[in-house]
C-alpha cells in the first residue's frame, strides 16, 4: 500500500526522501512522488513519476537536482483514479499554498468535493487526497482572516479537516508560506516520527519503520487523533482540540540490516531461510523450565490469569489471507487440546454477520502487520462490544497491537516480501502456546501429554532447518512444473488448512490458477475439472486420515492428475499414489502445519522464479493492505 516519507533538518531531503520511500517499495505501488522546499524559501518543487520508483529517480538525479533541507515523499497504490503521474502524490491547492502526501481512504471525498467545488476551487485530479489539500486550503486561508500565528493557522486548519474528513489517513502536509515546517495528522493509519540526530540533525515522518531505519531508531508512535509540528529542532504534538501532548520516544530494535536483502536473491528466500530462528524466538522466550526438567508455558506477557483463561466460554480467531488460514489452524489446535469452542472468521466477512459474541468469549485478531484495514476493525467492533481482545502481532506499536486489551508478539523480525513466509510460521507458534496454555490452566491435558507437546514445539526449529537443507529437491520438481495451468492442493483436517496456505502462496507469486479443496469435497463437483496433466498437491500429514487421503490422490490420478504427495516420515505408503513425494520429520500431527508448509512455500518460490517473476513485489498485491 501507498508510503509516505518526510524530512526537515539540516541535510538535504530529497535523497532521504527517495532512500526512505525505496525501503517502503515492498508495500507495492504504482507512483511515487516528492515535494521539497529550501527552510527558507517559499518555492516547493513537486517531481512525481509514473511506475516504478526508478523513474523518479532518474528525473531527479537520485534527488541531487532537487534542492532543499525540507520535504515530503510517498509512493502511491492506486485507489481512487488510475495510476498516472497526475493521480500520484504530492497533491496540492492553488500556488502550492498547501501540499500533501497521504495514506488511506477519504470516504466523503465526494460530498467534499462538490462542497469546495461551490466554494470556487478547482480539481484537477481523480483522487479522494486532492479534497484533503483543498480542504486544508480553505480553512487555512479562513484562519488567515482570525489574525493567528502561523503554527495555530496551521492547527486550525488541521483539526478542522480532521473533523470534516471521514475515514482513515496518514499525513504528510507542507504549508506554502511555512517554510521549514512540516505537519502531520493520523487517523487509523499508520504514521511515525523520528528524532535524528548529529549530522542528520531534524526530523522525520514516516508510514513505517523501515524508512526511517538508516537515519534514526528513536520514534514517537502517533495515535489516531493526533497533529505532529515537525522542524530542525523541534518536535510538538497536538491532540485533536489542539492542546500541546507529550509521548515517549520508542527506541527501535531493529538492525538496518534485518531489513535488507543480506546475500539473498529475494527477501522472500531470507525469509524462509529465517524461519527456524524466527519460530525459535517466538517459543523459547514463553516455555520455563523448571529445575525438574518439567516444562510449562509463561503467557504472564499477556496480563490474563490463569481463573481469565479458565472463564473463556468461546474462542473466535480472525485474520485476513495467510493470517486466516493460521486461524483454520488454530481452531483445529485449540479446539483439540482445549475443548473450548472455537470459530474462525476472515475479518473483511467477520463485522458483517452481525456476530454473536459471548460475554466470555475471547476474540483472538492475527495479523502480522498489525495494520491490516480489516483486522483493525474486527477488532474495534469487539472491543465496542465489551468482550477480551487479544492480538497475535509482529509490527510492535501497530494499530492492532496497541488497540488489543493484550498481545502475544511474534519475534519474527521486519517481513519485507509481500507474500508472507515467517510471519505465518511465528503467528503458528504463538497459536500452539496460546493452546498448550489454555488446556493446561483448564485440565484438558494430562502432565506427560503437555510434556511431549512442549518438546515437539521446541524441536521444530531445527526440523524446519532439515527440510530446508534439501530445498534443491523441491527447486527441481518447481522447475518442472512451472509451466503448469491449474494446481489443486487436497487435504482433510489440518491438512485442507495447509492447503490453504499453499495454493494462496503459490497464486500469488507465480499467477498460477490454483485452489484449495478439502479432499473429501473433490467428488462433489470439482474434480470433473481433473484431467491429463493437472499438478495435484496431496498433504497427507494426519495419520488418522492418511488412507483417506490416499484414496483421494487414487481417485485424481486415475483421472489423469500428476500428483506431489507431502507427508511426515514413515508413511511411505504416499509412493502408492504420488508421483513424486516429498516427506517432513515427525511430530505431533497437530503441530504438522508447521513442517509441511516449508515445501509448499519452496515451491511456489522457486516456481516463481523460473517463471523470471518479482517473487517479493507481485502484481496488484501489497504488503500491509490499509484500506478495506
Ligand atoms: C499472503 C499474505 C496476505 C496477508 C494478509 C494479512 O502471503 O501475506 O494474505 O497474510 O494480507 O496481512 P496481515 O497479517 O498484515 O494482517
Amino acid at each position: 500500500m501507498c508510503g509516505i516519507v518526510g524530512y526537515v533538518g539540516v541535510k538535504q531531503a530529497a535523497p532521504i526522501l527517495l532512500d526512505g520511500l525505496q525501503k517502503l517499495e515492498y508495500r507495492g505501488y504504482d507512483s511515487a512522488g516528492i515535494a521539497v522546499r529550501d527552510a527558507q524559501a517559499e518555492h516547493i518543487e513537486v517531481v512525481k513519476a509514473k511506475g516504478r520508483l526508478k523513474n523518479l529517480m532518474d528525473m531527479t538525479d537520485a534527488g541531487r537536482a532537487v534542492r532543499g533541507s525540507c520535504g515530503i515523499g510517498h509512493t502511491r497504490w492506486a485507489t481512487h483514479g488510475e495510476p498516472s503521474t497526475l493521480n500520484a502524490h504530492p497533491h496540492y491547492s492553488r500556488e502550492k499554498r498547501v501540499v500533501v502526501v497521504h495514506n488511506g481512504i477519504i470516504e466523503n471525498y465526494q460530498e467534499l468535493r462538490a462542497k469546495l467545488t461551490r466554494k470556487g476551487y478547482a480539481f484537477e485530479t481523480q483522487t479522494d487526497t486532492e479534497t484533503v489539500a483543498l480542504l486544508l486550503d480553505c480553512y487555512y486561508a479562513e484562519a488567515a482572516e482570525k489574525g493567528l500565528s502561523p503554527r495555530e493557522r496551521a492547527l486550525f486548519a488541521i483539526r478542522n479537516m480532521m473533523i470534516r474528513v471521514r475515514g482513515s489517513y496518514a499525513l504528510g502536509i507542507l504549508f506554502g508560506d511555512q517554510p521549514g515546517a512540516l505537519y502531520a495528522a493520523r487517523k487509523d493509519s499508520p504514521l511515525i516520527v523520528g528524532r535524528c540526530d548529529g549530522e542528520l540533525r531534524g526530523h522525520m515522518i514516516a508510514s513505517d519503520v523501515p524508512a526511517v531505519l538508516n537515519y534514526t531508531r528513536s520514534v514517537v508512535y502517533i495515535d489516531n487523533l493526533e497533529i505532529a509540528c515537525l522542524t530542525q529542532d523541534e518536535l510538538r504534538l497536538y491532540n485533536v482540540d489542539c492542546e500541546e501532548i507529550e509521548k515517549p520516544f520508542t527506541e527501535i530494535k531493529w538492525d538496518a540490516a534485518a531489513a535488507e536483502k543480506g546475500g539473498y536473491e529475494h527477501f522472500m528466500m531470507k525469509e524462509i531461510s529465517e524461519q527456524p530462528r524466527a519460530v525459535r524466538d517466538t517459543l523459547s522466550p514463553r516455555i520455563h523450565e523448571e529445575e525438574d526438567g518439567s516444562r510449562s508455558v509463561d503467557l504472564s506477557e499477556l496480563g490474563l490469569t490463569d481463573d481469565d483463561l479458565r472463564a473463556v466460554s468461546r474462542v473466535t480467531l480472525i485474520g485476513c489471507g495467510s493470517a486466516y488460514h493460521v486461524g483454520v489452524v488454530g481452531r483445529a489446535v485449540i479446539e483439540r487440546l482445549s475443548r473450548v469452542p472455537c470459530e474462525v472468521d476472515l475479518a473483511s466477512e467477520f463485522r458483517y454477520r452481525d456476530p454473536m459474541l459471548e460475554e466470555n468469549a475471547l476474540v483472538i485478531v492475527i495479523s502480522q502487520s498489525g495494520e491490516t484495514a480489516d483486522s483493525l476493525a474486527a477488532l474495534r467492533l469487539c472491543k465496542e462490544r465489551g468482550v477480551r481482545t487479544l492480538a497475535i502481532v509482529n509490527v510492535v506499536g501497530s494499530s492492532i497491537a496497541r488497540e488489543a486489551d493484550a498481545t502475544l508478539y511474534t519475534w519474527a523480525g521486519p517481513e519485507i516480501s509481500v507474500a508472507t513466509t515467517k510471519a505465518y510460521s511465528t503467528q503458528l507458534a504463538a497459536l500452539y502456546l496460546l493452546a498448550v496454555k489454555l488446556s493446561s490452566v483448564r485440565g484438558t491435558l494430562d502432565a506427560a501429554r503437555e510434556q511431549q507437546l512442549l518438546a515437539d514445539m521446541l524441536a521444530l526449529p531445527d526440523q524446519i532447518e532439515q527440510i530446508l537443507a534439501d530445498k534443491e529437491r523441491v527447486q527441481w520438481f518447481a522447475n518442472k512444473m512451472s509451466a503448469c495451468r491449474d494446481v489443486f492442493f487436497i487435504g482433510r483436517g489440518l491438512d485442507y488448512a495447509i492447503s490453504l496456505e499453499g495454493s494462496l502462496k503459490l497464486k500469488e507469486i507465480s499467477y498460477i490458477h490454483s485452489e484449495a479443496y478439502a479432499a473429501g469435497e473433490l467428488k462433489h463437483g470439482t474434480i470433473s475439472l481433473i484431467e491429463d496433466g493437472v499438478l495435484v498437491v496431496a498433504l497427507a500429514t494426519q495419520p488418522d486420515l492418511f488412507e483417506k487421503v490416499v484414496s483421494n490422490m487414487v481417485e485424481v490420478r486415475s483421472r489423469g492428475a500428476y500428483l506431489f504427495g507431502l507427508t511426515l516420515c514413515g508413511q511411505y505408503a504416499i509412493e502408492d499414489a504420488a508421483n513424486f513425494t516429498v516427506y517432513v520429520p515427525r511430530t505431533d500431527p497437530l503441530f504438522a502445519t508447521s513442517l509441511a508448509v516449508i515445501p509448499l512455500q519452496l515451491l511456489a518460490y522457486y516456481i516463481s522464479c523460473a517463471r523470471g517473476l518479482d517473487v517479493d513485489k507481485p502484481r496488484n498485491l501489497a504488503k500491509s493492505v490499509t484500506v478495506e
